[in-house]
């Protein structure tokens, strides 16, 4: 144990503080040193605080090696209120989203899937950047694709494929319509691409991608693509292996990392003891892999698998188990 390595736990709202929790129990169980801290997110920070991300928190996850993330609750027309998961990413510049669909050893998987998905994370559509014109009638919204946020997700995408042992990247766009938006992240990526001659570069139009990911999923390698486009094939390729209840993500910057389930504050679960930890899992075992722990990721991750295979999992999966009693079936499944 040659290092301490410093966590800070994003609870948020609903489930989120019950599998933020359970994540925390799994990686206590590894033989590795971390320091915990914790930082407000979400309604019960807007409430408590008057923000739903204060100063503290960013500053927080900027002082740390990485973060962990449960959920926050959205509720709709509240004055002051904005989503602080957009907010997070753009102020800490998580310009990297990266979601693994991997195939499950459950009956709601489909087999042999082995996809990462990295999305740009800081420009593009997604923002959001929109104006009213015309007494409000007619909407705009603003798509800027920079050459400089291309090229760093671009390069990042085929330097995660190498370190990957992944020998094929999806570059997906629609240059043939979006001329110069996707024009110019098509264009950057044949540039980089001939940085990486041992990956091989395939390009798609994002509504193949859309079908192909539903016909023959087992394709894909990699696919890098821009900020909503991987914000809807993402979710869309996760039904593909087990969906919400084991869906996880990262959101890393050059400067911070923060680690999430997919799935949102699922408020009607809240203190029931039956919300499924093993998405905040995972989401944990990314981040282990994240900071240098490769090992100790893989023993996380094939723990999670073999409760999912033996049954021991919470309902929504088919089992009976409670969120506390899945957390400690994963601990006890954790092999050497
Ligand atoms: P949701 O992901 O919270 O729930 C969707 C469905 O999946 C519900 O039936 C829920 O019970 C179930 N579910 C979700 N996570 C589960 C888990 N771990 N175990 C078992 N079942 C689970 O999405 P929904 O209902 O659309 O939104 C609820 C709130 O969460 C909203 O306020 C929304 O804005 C927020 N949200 C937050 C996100 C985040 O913090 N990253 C992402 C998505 C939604
Ligand atoms: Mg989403």
């Amino acid at each position: 144990m040659d290092k301490t390595y410093r966590i800070c736990l994003l609870p948020g709202d609903g489930i989120g503080p019950e599998v933020v929790a359970s994540a925390a129990e799994v990686l206590c169980a590894l033989p590795l040193a971390f320091e915990f801290s914790q930082a407000e997110i979400g309604f019960g920070a807007f409430q408590k605080l008057g923000t739903p991300l204060p100063q503290e928190t960013l500053d927080a996850i900027r002082a740390i090696d990485a973060a962990l993330f449960g959920a926050v609750t959205t509720p709709p027309n509240i004055e002051g209120y904005f989503s602080p998961v957009v907010r997070m990413r753009q102020t800490l510049d998580l310009y990297t989203n990266l979601r693994p669909i991997k195939s499950i050893p459950h009956p709601s998987s489909r087999e042999g899937i082995d996809i990462l998905i990295v999305r740009e994370n800081s420009e593009g559509l997604y923002i959001g950047s929109e104006r009213m014109e015309e007494n409000g009638e007619r909407a705009v919204t603003e798509r800027i694709i920079t050459r400089r946020g291309s090229e760093r997700i671009l390069r990042k995408a085929f330097e995660l494929a190498r370190a990957g042992g992944r020998q094929k990247v999806h570059v997906v766009h629609k240059a043939n319509v979006l001329r110069q938006t996707c024009g110019l992240f098509r264009a950057v990526a044949l540039e980089v691409a001939r940085d990486f001659p041992d990956i091989e570069m395939k390009e798609m139009l994002v509504d193949t991608c859309a079908m192909e990911l539903v016909r023959a999923p087992q394709q894909f390698e990699l696919i890098v693509t821009t900020n909503l486009f991987g914000d809807i094939l993402s979710d869309e390729a996760c039904m593909l292996v087990g969906g919400l209840g084991v869906a996880a993500s990262g959101n890393i910057g050059a400067d911070a990392a923060v680690f999430e389930p997919v799935h949102g504050s699922a408020p009607t679960l809240a203190s029931t003891g039956q919300a499924n930890p093993l998405a905040a899992i995972l989401a944990a075992a990314m981040l282990l892999e994240h900071i240098g722990e490769a090992v100790q990721a893989q023993r996380v991750r094939a723990a999670a698998e073999a409760c999912m295979a033996a049954g021991e999992v919470t309902a929504d999966m088919g089992g009976t188990l409670s969120t506390e009693e899945a957390t400690q079936a994963v601990i006890h499944n954790l092999k050497d």
